[in-house]
Order: structure tokens, then sequence, then C-alpha cells
């Protein structure tokens, strides 16, 4: 599905129904919508779940210069609003997760629960900023292959002989327009430090990892755990940094549970999920 929101088109997967709350799910850099078909399927007989792909990534469209992670959650929001969705669920992987934390700060109002999966609350290091603005140029220059070529190999376990599903990996990043990996790749390099707010999330939160995720390590996941109030950690074995995509079963199996954990007890504020 597409709809025009905050002035650009939006691509976007809209599906299911059910009593639960609608649940959102947000992908990471440089992938789309497709990382969470395995959640599309599995959930849709329960709640309404919503997958967009973020401006200039996937099939949305890019707009010039850096992409801030408060500008990526705008848009969410207004989608969100466009869809008249209420109150969500969000879990965000990786830069999704920075997308999550920084709609969780703008738009408290709007969330019930919090999903962070693969990744953390820190800015880029100096070196990274730097290393992140090197790589814009050279998609600049050379386009997105550039990126393709140099993550896909670290999205999933390295003990992972899929060929199917690396390839799968391959397409999730392919399509995507070089202006908007630019964009997300220069916003992430001037992205703020969402650590010293995290304690002020009042959602129920779960935290998952993949154990072998070499890009964002599980370490931060502890960290993310210890910081926000109210959290649930899950590390799934046998998976890489895509985690719900790689493990599916599990990942799946770990975020019914805890929407069950969450719902049944009225303390934590979320019903109905
Ligand atoms: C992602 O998967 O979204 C990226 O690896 C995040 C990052 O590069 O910081």
């Amino acid at each position: 599905m597409r709809t025009k929101v905050n002035g650009i088109e939006v691509a976007y997967t809209d599906e299911g129904e059910g009593k639960g709350l609608p649940l959102v799910f947000v992908h990471g850099f440089p992938l789309n919508r497709g990382t969470w078909s395995k959640q599309v399927g599995a959930f849709k007989a329960t709640n309404r779940v919503i997958a967009p792909d973020l401006r200039g990534l996937g099939e949305s469209e890019a707009t010039g210069g850096p992409v801030s992670m408060s500008r990526f959650a705008e848009d969410l929001y207004a989608l969100l609003q466009h869809l008249d969705t209420g109150p969500v669920i969000l879990a965000g992987h990786s830069m999704g997760g920075y997308v999550a934390l920084a709609f969780a700060k703008a738009f408290p109002q709007a969330l019930r629960g919090l999903v962070l999966v693969g990744t953390k609350a820190g800015p880029d290091t100096p070196e990274a900023a730097a290393a992140r603005r090197a790589t814009a140029e050279k998609v600049r220059a050379k386009g997105v292959s550039v990126v393709v070529d140099a993550m896909a190999p670290k999205m999933l376990s390295s003990g992972n002989t899929d060929a199917a599903m690396a390839q799968s990996v391959r397409d999730f990043m392919t399509g995507s327009n070089p202006e908007g990996v630019v964009g997300a790749l220069l916003g992430m390099a001037e992205r703020p430090d969402a650590g010293a707010w995290l304690d002020k999330i009042q959602v129920p939160t779960l935290v998952i990892a993949g154990a072998d995720d070499t890009i964002i390590p599980p370490s931060e996941a502890e960290a993310l755990t210890k910081a926000i109030p109210n959290t649930q950690l899950k590390l799934i074995f046998d998976a890489g940094h895509l985690v719900a995509f790689e493990q599916f079963g599990a990942f799946n199996e770990a975020l019914r549970d805890w929407l069950a954990w969450a719902a049944f007890d009225p303390r934590r504020g979320m019903c109905d999920a």
C-alpha cells in the first residue's frame, strides 16, 4: 500500500485485525519492510500489523540531505495518524530501534509497548560517524551495492548456510534509493545519545538480541535492559543481527509470550494485546 504523509510517498504493509493492540514494525538499515514478513504472517490473525518502508528505503520516496531519527519518527507518527491506529506497540530493529526510541521520546502518548531488537541507545563515536560519512560518499559515487556488499554478509549468524535466506537479505537491501541510503547514513552519524532519557520510558519494553550479532553485540541489549524500567530481555541463539528473520520461530514465540505477560498484568498498563 502507499500513501502520502509528511510530504513524501510512503510504502507500507497494513494487514490483519483482532482484539490485540496494533503492532508496528520498523526495519533497520539499509533494509526494508520485507524483513518483517515472518512477523506479519504470524501476528495478523490476532493484531493489526503495520510495517512501513522508512523514508528513502525500500519503496518509500527519498528526499535529499541527512534524515534524522526524529524525522523518521515524525514520518511514522504521521502514518499512524493517517491510518487511525490509536496507540500501538512499536518494534524497531537496529536503526529502526533508534527510530523507535526517538518516537518514544516525541510521542509517548501514541505508545503502549516497545520492542527493541538488535539495537542500542548510544550515538556514533566520532570515528564511526566519520566512517559513515565516507560510506555515504562512496554510495554517491558507486551506488547502493557499496553498502549491500559490506552489510549483507554480517546480517545472519556466521554458521548460517541457508543460501536462499542470504539471497533474501540482499534483496531487502538492493532496491533502496541511493539518495535514501545516503540520507540514513548521515542521519545515523548525527543521531543524539538516547541513553539519557531511557529511564523515562513508561511502557513495558521487550529487548531482543541475536546471540551471534556482530554488528550490535548482545551487550548493548543488556545495557538497554538495565536502563529502561519494566523491561524483559530475550537472547536468541543461532541468530545474528537480523534475528527476527533468521530465527523467526523463536522470535515470534518470545514476542507472543511477552505480549501475553504484559497484557495479563494490569499494573503494567497494557491490555488487549
Ligand atoms: C542497521 O541494521 O540498522 C544498522 O546496522 C544500524 C547501524 O549501522 O548503526
